[in-house]
């Protein structure tokens, strides 16, 4: 642990220059089970669904490399097959990537811990870490030059929320310095702050070596807690860039819409931005109407006089003729009826949905499930 070098330098939302240098390596944590995404995750880790067309990973690698990182390392664990057939050694995104895959879960701590040894940063430089599921614009040069010019521990990305109830608070002093580590708030005066945790943070190399090794550990609840009793210098970056955390099926769609409308940044999205982004290979029916962010995976297709807003259509998948998307998620392979409705819900792979169907606010339907015609409505019949 560094000694305290508050008083040494005064922290800056605008560091100048001299700190502006890259960090050069980051870890990724991918290693999560994805429950809440569930049935999107049986098949596919989380990071590997894909957003705006491509596997969300893909989104939050090309942002490192812009910001100036050269060498990830992803921490596996769930479904760790499925990454390095994908990105390989990672030279199509101007990256080198090592994959270190857990035999056990390691939690998001226990994960750092296990791949640090793949570093080849000095003790004193900076390491990014990136939760696997976050869409942010956040500056991460700025976060790094926070760290640096603050000659913090760690420095965490924080963002503010409209609902702070959902979220570990982590309250700063008035020159962004951590104060403490929040459990969610159960009444109102516990509410002291709308700051949450956002998923991107900056170590100093060594920090790392200090996480106990071969158990499970949360970085959220056992290190950050723990760094700070220690004493440990933890600076918050605090902003109000965009920022979702992807967890759940009804932001996984939003931020995908997102990124297709061009709300959200990343220099991967495959086309240009707008209302809708075809893939090459699907089929859209002349009258059908795509729009609010919508993508339609390769090899997907859109039947005449369908309404798909907002939505994600992964590779293969058919939405029949009539039927209405709204804010929902279609598994690759998945079938939708004809006049078939789902608004904010979720189709797994595979799943066969009959006509004359409606499935809304948050319904999810099994991979493969086969749901007869006209056998599920959320309304009366007219
Ligand atoms: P839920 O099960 O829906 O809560 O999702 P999750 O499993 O992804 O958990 P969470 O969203 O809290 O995880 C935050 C980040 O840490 C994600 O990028 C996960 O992939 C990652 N992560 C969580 N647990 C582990 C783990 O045991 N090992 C590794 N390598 N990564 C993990």
């Amino acid at each position: 642990m560094r000694a305290d070098p508050a008083s040494a330098a005064a922290p800056s939302q605008e560091p100048s220059g001299r700190y502006r240098r890259p960090a050069k390596e980051a870890i990724l944590l991918v290693g999560g089970k994805g429950s809440r995404l569930r049935p999107l995750t049986v098949h596919t880790p989380k990071p590997m669904i894909p957003a705006a067309g491509v596997p969300f990973l893909t989104h939050q690698l090309a942002r490192a490399r812009a910001a100036g990182v050269e060498h990830v390392v992803m921490a596996t664990s769930y479904l760790a097959e499925v990454f390095e057939p994908h990105f390989g050694d990672g030279s199509a995104l101007g990256l080198h990537l090592e994959y270190v895959t857990e035999t056990e879960p390691l939690g998001t701590g226990g994960a750092l811990r296990n791949v640090a040894h793949r570093l080849t940063s000095s003790p004193d430089e900076p390491v990014l870490v990136f939760n696997g599921d976050i869409l942010t614009g956040l500056d991460i040069a700025a976060l790094v030059a926070t760290h640096r010019a603050t000659g913090a521990d760690v420095s965490l990305h924080l963002t503010r929320v409209d609902d702070p109830r959902a979220f570990g608070l982590v309250p700063t002093d008035p020159v962004g310095r951590v104060t403490a580590f929040l459990e969610k708030p159960q009444t109102p005066e516990e509410i002291v702050t709308d700051q949450v945790n956002a998923g991107a943070y900056v170590f100093t190399r060594s920090v790392l070596d200090t996480i106990p090794a071969g158990r499970p550990v949360s970085v959220e609840r056992e290190t950050f807690p723990g760094l700070l009793a220690a004493g440990a210098h933890l600076q918050g970056m605090v902003d109000s860039t965009y920022w979702l955390d992807l967890g759940t099926p009804q932001a996984f769609v939003r931020g995908s819409a997102d990124l297709v409308l061009g709300r959200a940044p990343s220099p991967a999205v495959p086309g240009r931005r707008g209302e809708r982004l075809v893939l090459p290979g699907a089929r859209v029916a002349e009258d059908a109407k795509l729009f609010g962010g919508t993508c339609v995976g390769a090899g997907a297709v859109i039947g005449p006089g369908a309404r798909v807003e907002g939505s994600t259509v992964l590779a293969g998948a058919v939405i029949e003729a009539d039927a209405v998307v709204r804010d929902s998620l279609v598994g690759q392979d998945a079938h939708v009826g004809r006049r078939t409705v789902l608004q904010g819900a979720v189709v797994g792979d595979g799943a066969h949905v009959g006509a004359d169907n409606e499935f809304l606010d948050g319904a999810r339907v099994w991979c493969a499930a086969r749901i007869p015609q006209a056998a599920v409505r959320f309304s009366s019949d007219q």
